[in-house]
């Protein structure tokens, strides 16, 4: 029997197109054969399905549609939102209430690793380093000369619960600091202030996979910008990036053992991408983030890190797929 696959992309933040175009490359690769496809757009006052010049909605209280009188419920959702609200865990914990299996991370571990100051927290437990940082609520006092005092300069403002460094800034000295931190409370009510990595940004894709998991080619970030803002993450020619990253095999070696370690003990699920920064200065690894739904686009760093292991897209989205039936059955 065909299994009839939702793919939820789009999503309510600043990365609706970016997951619509993920969404898109799921819908065009998975195979005709195995799966019925239907590539829903979620938007916060409609989720929908477009067959041709029709929209259907989706009918929330079991995740079904109904074309032509007939209802079409889902086997598996393949979750392609980046950004709230797939990536933080609200999605999956609607599908774990309706006992859908989805591809990716559960609700808690995806609410704990979209939460960057919680989930370097927790990582910073396992002994792996993370930045120096302040974390501030928007109702808390925050004081700019207290930040200097805590942490050197130049520092990283984020909005705490973010992606695509949206609303994010780098900043070399106190006196913008203000507009940096009102830039990112813009974006969200918590801020993260960290101190600046200086050092190589090098990304590991982790899939698991029936019980397997796969640790994939490392890829080097190399930004034309000050860092990889949003631009250079969607324009290639602002930022190269090299998989697989020409590293010495023992950092290699880290990179890897510390992704598929994280990936177990923050208990991630499907294909998710943990980011570093390597510091020459100190010859540490720094951990900066992790992606539970990372891009899937073509020129997204996952489908090139696959593609150098010899693993098709239609490959690593029916594993993700059957991935999820599997753990399901558990
Ligand atoms: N502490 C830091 N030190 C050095 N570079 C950083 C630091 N934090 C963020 N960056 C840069 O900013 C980019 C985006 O930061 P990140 O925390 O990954 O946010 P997002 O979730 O928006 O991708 C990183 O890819 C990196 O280039
Ligand atoms: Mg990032």
């Amino acid at each position: 029997m065909k299994k009839n696959i939702a793919i939820i992309s789009g999503g309510y933040s600043g990365e609706y197109e970016i997951s619509f175009r993920s969404g898109m490359v799921v819908y065009e690769s998975l195979d005709a054969e195995k799966y019925n496809s239907y590539l829903i757009q979620v938007k916060e006052d409609e989720w929908f399905y477009e067959n041709g010049d029709r929209s259907i909605e989706v009918d929330k209280t079991d995740c079904s549609l109904l074309i032509d009188g007939k209802k079409v419920r889902f086997d598996v959702v393949f979750c392609a939102i980046h950004g709230t609200p797939g990536e933080d865990g609200k999605m999956p914990a609607y599908f774990e209430m309706l006992k859908i299996p989805f591809t990716s991370s559960g609700s808690i571990a995806s609410a704990l690793t979209f939460d960057k100051n919680l989930c370097n927290r927790v990582v910073a437990t396992y002994d792996v380093n993370v930045a120096s940082s302040v974390h501030y609520f928007r109702h808390d006092k925050v004081s700019t000369s207290e930040i200097a005092e805590k942490l050197s300069f130049p520092v990283f403002v984020k909005p705490n619960c973010g992606g695509s460094s949206v609303g994010m800034s780098k900043v070399m000295q106190v006196e913008d600091l203000r507009a940096a931190i009102e830039k990112a409370f813009a974006e969200d009510d918590e801020i993260l202030i960290e101190e600046f990595v200086k050092g190589r940004e090098l990304t590991c894709g982790v899939l698991s996979s029936k019980g397997k998991l796969y640790v994939f080619p490392i890829c080097e970030i190399v930004s034309k910008k000050e860092f990889f803002d949003f631009e250079a993450k969607y324009d290639p020619a602002l930022a190269e990036e090299i998989v697989p990253a020409d590293i010495p095999v023992n950092l290699e070696t880290e990179i890897k053992n510390s992704s598929a370690f994280l990936f177990n003990k923050l208990n991630c699920k499907g294909v998710v991408r943990f980011d570093y920064i390597y510091s020459e200065s100190d010859r540490e690894l720094y951990f900066l983030e992790v992606n539970t739904v990372p891009g899937l686009t073509r020129e997204s760093i996952v489908p090139k890190m696959a593609r150098e292991m010899d693993i098709s897209l239609s490959q690593l989205f029916s594993m993700m797929i059957e991935d999820a039936v599997w753990r399901h059955k558990q």
